[in-house]
């Protein structure tokens, strides 16, 4: 877990008066209309400065100095909250949360009887006041004695019934915040009424929150985090456990992180606590919402009360920031590039900027659509997010952040790889030459590694063979005679004769291999597998319709419509192939008895329109006889023992030849995780949900018959 991030330096007085200026401006604008110009971490880092500073020169503080003010001091509204909205005091690592609870142990004079651990949302604090069942007034924290009305907010909030379950009063506190998809939504919105766009999703939803006439909708969504009595209506809450009080809340109907992947436990050990903050930090990047860290809260009212609260957090609680997945950086230019597929995608060069320990140089654009809908400019300050894994994306610009010199991003008017015209038909530009605009990254593609796999073959190879004039696609390698080939620059005898012997073999490759060359969208070696495995034959791939590629494990109906516009447009490279006599046909694989799925193909290759493959039996996986059976398997970290020679794409096969499916992430519906060397959140995320985790050795015992 990361260390105490460090602080702005303040060397003197007139830099300490600047630092306490621009944190006071960044504060009133993130508590306020919500667009900071600066990011959280720069914000801590200057307001840890800034306490720096101060504890060096006391007499020197000034009073506006954002130090120990809840909300930085930032002041909105005027409606009393019955009991201030505390802020929460922060840890940053494992050290820190064990010398927190240790000091909290010391002051009650006492174990903590039991923890709660649940995530920190990363919204804005509010207050939903409800008399007898109904919600009457919503309040900002504001600075945490007074907050701001925002009721004309009832009904934008998913999660937050206008009603409840049962007739209680009661005040309900939590956070305000947009998902990822309501976020992108409220962008759509908010850009297509004129407007610029919200720069992440929580100056999203406090901007929204805060607008009282808007001419465009947006939805958020509520996570309660606690309850108060209100109005002096006795219950028991306030001697309640934390955790008691959330089970209460959620049987409201007000929406809690019960439902989500990384609802709250309790725990007795702080030991524990820590296991699941390293649970929630590694389930983060796949959370629909963004949460900036985890809070640690001792569960029972008699050791939250023992403990008592200071002027701006309680006591009894703590969070434990995680590093920042968002930064401001500058947006320098936009490349586009031509992908095998002929796709022309934009992707942003940016300023590099250090996003939780890796450097971001570039991030995903889309598609001009998406560039002109968030109204990006060359030069502009940019929020940018990146989660884990994720390709690092580009949130918004900070348009008030802008100077003027900002430039419009150049569109490219033509195909920037060979100056054809652009296919602008759908929302992902295409060269209008398709696949044979960068013939060489698709045959490159189709000869790899896990598809055709023919030697001898590298960039080079494709590309004088493209340049002169001998293949278009991977089709016409099937048809190189060998005097061309002789006539090349560096071919001599053995080196054609081992190409030509290389092209020949492949011809026999399974079909899932020669399908999985044809490189359509989205569709990589295992889906391919699953493919060819259902349909067993490349005439009833191409007599599939939308639903019949539905029946396939994985397939929805996007992917589905995507195979069957792209095995129409590939129907000449695959009458090729097959006149060239490349194999269209699934060892041991059996044809789906689909009604109406008739054979329409051009010609087929020893293919048998119904049952199995001729001379094939039925494979073993479909008895339900095999080891993996029916199980959703993952595979993470380094392989060792008898799988440490294997690719990843080796271990899928094995996977699949043992009855499984073979997938690339955990989810409930996991039924087992390989983990081996280094594994990281996979495993994290497996073990929270309780999936069975096994290591490669025993792994490889399972399935050792097919190895
Ligand atoms: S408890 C008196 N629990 O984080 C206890 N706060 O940085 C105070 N927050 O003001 C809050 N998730 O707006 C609590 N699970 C959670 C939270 C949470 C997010 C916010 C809350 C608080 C801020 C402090």
């Amino acid at each position: 877990m990361s260390e105490t991030p460090g602080f702005t330096e303040i060397s003197d007085q007139a830099a300490y008066a600047d630092a306490v200026q621009t944190a006071v401006a960044a504060a009133a604008a993130y508590y306020g209309e919500g667009d900071s110009g600066l990011d959280d971490d720069a914000f801590d880092r200057l307001v840890r400065g800034i306490a720096a500073y101060e504890a060096e020169h006391p007499d020197h503080v000034l009073p506006d100095s954002p130090t120990g003010k809840v909300a930085g001091g930032a002041v909105v509204g005027d409606v009393p909250h019955t009991v201030p909205m505390l802020s929460l005091d922060n840890v940053f690592s494992a050290e820190g949360l064990e010398s927190w609870a240790a000091g909290l142990e010391r002051r009650i004079g006492r174990p903590v009887e039991q923890w709660s651990v649940e995530p920190k949302l990363d919204g804005l604090a509010i207050s939903a006041r409800y008399r007898e069942g109904r919600l009457v007034q919503l309040v900002t924290r504001g600075d945490g004695v007074a907050g701001e009305d925002v009721s004309h907010g009832i009904g934008m909030i998913a999660g937050l019934p206008g009603r409840l379950a049962e007739p209680v009063t009661v005040e309900l506190r939590g956070e305000v915040l947009m998902t990822h998809a309501q976020f992108e939504d409220a962008n759509t919105a908010r850009t297509g009424a004129g407007y610029p766009a919200f720069a992440n999703p929580r100056s999203a939803a406090a901007g929204s929150l805060r607008a009282r006439d808007r001419d465009y909708q947006v939805e958020m969504t509520f996570f309660a985090y606690g309850a108060l009595p209100l109005d002096g209506v006795v219950t028991e809450l306030a001697s309640l456990p934390h955790s008691e009080i959330m089970a209460r809340i959620a049987g409201w109907g007000a929406h809690t992180s019960a439902t989500t992947p990384v609802a709250g436990i309790t725990c007795k050990q702080i030991t524990e606590a820590q296991d699941q903050v390293a649970a929630i930090a590694g389930l983060r990047a796949g959370l629909e919402f963004g949460i900036d860290g985890i809070v640690i809260k001792a569960d029972l009212a008699a050791d939250q009360e023992q403990a008592g609260n200071s002027s701006r957090a309680p006591r009894w609680a703590i969070a434990y920031k995680l590093p920042a997945t968002e930064k401001i950086t500058r947006l320098l230019e936009v490349e586009w590039n031509v992908g095998r597929t002929g796709i022309i995608a934009p992707r942003a060069v940016l300023d590099p900027v250090e996003v939780d320990g890796s450097v971001i140089t570039y991030a995903t654009l889309h598609n001009a659509g998406d560039i002109a809908r968030r109204d990006l400019k060359i030069g502009d300050h940019v929020t940018v997010y990146k989660a884990g894994d994720v390709i690092p994306r580009i949130e918004a610009p900070v348009v008030h952040l802008r100077t003027g010199a900002e430039t419009p991003i150049p569109i490219p008017e033509s195909c920037p790889r060979c100056g054809d015209e652009i296919d602008d038909s759908q929302k992902r530009w295409r060269c209008a030459k398709g696949r044979a605009c960068h013939a060489i990254a698709s045959v490159r593609y189709a000869v790899g590694r896990g598809q055709l796999d023919i030697e001898g073959l590298g960039e080079n190879r494709i590309d004088q063979l493209v340049q002169a004039g001998l293949i278009t696609d991977f089709a016409d390698l099937f048809t190189l005679e060998r005097d061309p080939l002789l006539e090349l620059e560096r071919m001599g005898e053995t080196s054609t004769d081992n190409l030509l012997a290389a092209i020949e073999g492949a011809k026999a490759k399974e079909l899932n291999k020669v399908f999985c060359a044809l490189g359509i969208r989205g569709t990589g070696s295992s889906m391919s597998r699953r493919i060819a495995r259902h349909f067993a034959t490349m005439d009833a791939i191409r007599a599939a319709d939308i639903d019949a590629f539905q029946e396939v494990d994985g397939v929805g109906p996007e992917r589905a419509g995507v195979l069957v516009e792209e095995i129409a447009e590939l129907a000449p490279l695959i009458d090729k192939l097959v006149a060239a006599g490349v194999n269209m046909t699934e060892p041991g694989a059996t044809r789906p008895a689909t009604p109406g799925s008739s054979t329409t193909g051009s010609s087929t290759t020893g293919s048998s329109t119904t049952g199995t493959v001729e001379g094939e039996e039925p494979a073993e996986s479909d008895t339900g006889a095999l080891p993996l059976s029916g199980m959703s398997v993952v595979v993470t970290g380094s392989m060792t023992g008898p799988l440490a020679e294997l690719s990843r794409n080796e271990v899928n096969e094995l996977i699949e030849r043992a009855g499984g499916r073979s997938s690339s992430s955990v989810s409930a519906r996991t039924s087992l995780l390989v983990a081996g060397e280094k594994a990281g959140s996979k495993k994290a995320k497996a073990e929270k949900l309780g999936v069975e985790i096994t290591t490669p050795e025993e792994f490889a015992d399972r399935v050792k018959d097919h190895l």
